[in-house]
């Protein structure tokens, strides 16, 4: 593989750092929330996360249902175009159900503030929050989620699902693309 283009990668979050701290939300989340709880993964970056945390869950005890939705802000490959689009909807209904949203990252908080406000407006009975990470630094939307991986500075990252220019989803650790 040619190499030469490629950003240097300086890992975060390892493999093992990401799985521990999966299995300990699963049990905040088992003992928290409702058995029937309906999981909203916004895709695409929030994949693995999801399906590593689903397993967790289930570990836990959880046995919850699933669905999907496609949103997408960012205009370029770096920077926030500020409009959150709704790309691919869920296919269940929300009405009177507990759901909680996954996403990848909680940066402006512009895309978290949709998901939750279009749940919220179509009659779910609670909407619950969980990212992988929070970037507590970039907030413009009030906005803070329930269940955190981590905290992170604002830097770019990437792996672990996480894409710059839809590369580096399958890096199995989140890292931060060096920028010099
Ligand atoms: P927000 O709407 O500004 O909170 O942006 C959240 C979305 O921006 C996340 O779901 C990611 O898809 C994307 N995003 C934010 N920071 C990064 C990053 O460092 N790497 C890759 N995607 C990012
Ligand atoms: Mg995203």
């Amino acid at each position: 593989m040619d190499t030469r283009n490629q950003p240097e990668i300086d890992v975060i979050f390892d493999a093992e750092t990401i799985a521990k701290r999966i299995e300990i939300l699963a049990k905040d989340i088992a003992t928290e929330l409702p058995e029937d709880l309906l999981i909203i993964v916004v895709l695409k970056g929030s994949f693995v996360f999801a399906a590593d945390l689903l397993r967790a869950l289930d570990r836990a005890g959880m046995r919850p249902t699933v669905d999907f939705v496609t949103l997408s802000s960012y205009g370029t490959e770096i920077q926030s175009s500020g409009t959150v689009n709704l790309a691919r909807d869920i296919s269940e209904n929300v009405r009177d159900r507990a759901v909680m949203i996954i996403d990848d990252i909680l940066d402006t908080g512009r895309t978290m503030a949709f998901a939750t406000d279009l749940m919220t407006a179509r009659g779910a009975a609670a909407v619950h929050t969980c990212v992988l990470l929070d970037k507590h630094e970039k907030r413009e939307v009030q906005i803070e989620a329930d269940y955190v991986g981590f905290k992170v500075d604002d830097v770019f990252v990437v792996g672990y699902g996480i894409d710059m220019a839809h590369l580096f989803r399958g890096l199995p650790y989140i890292g931060m693309v060096r920028q010099d």
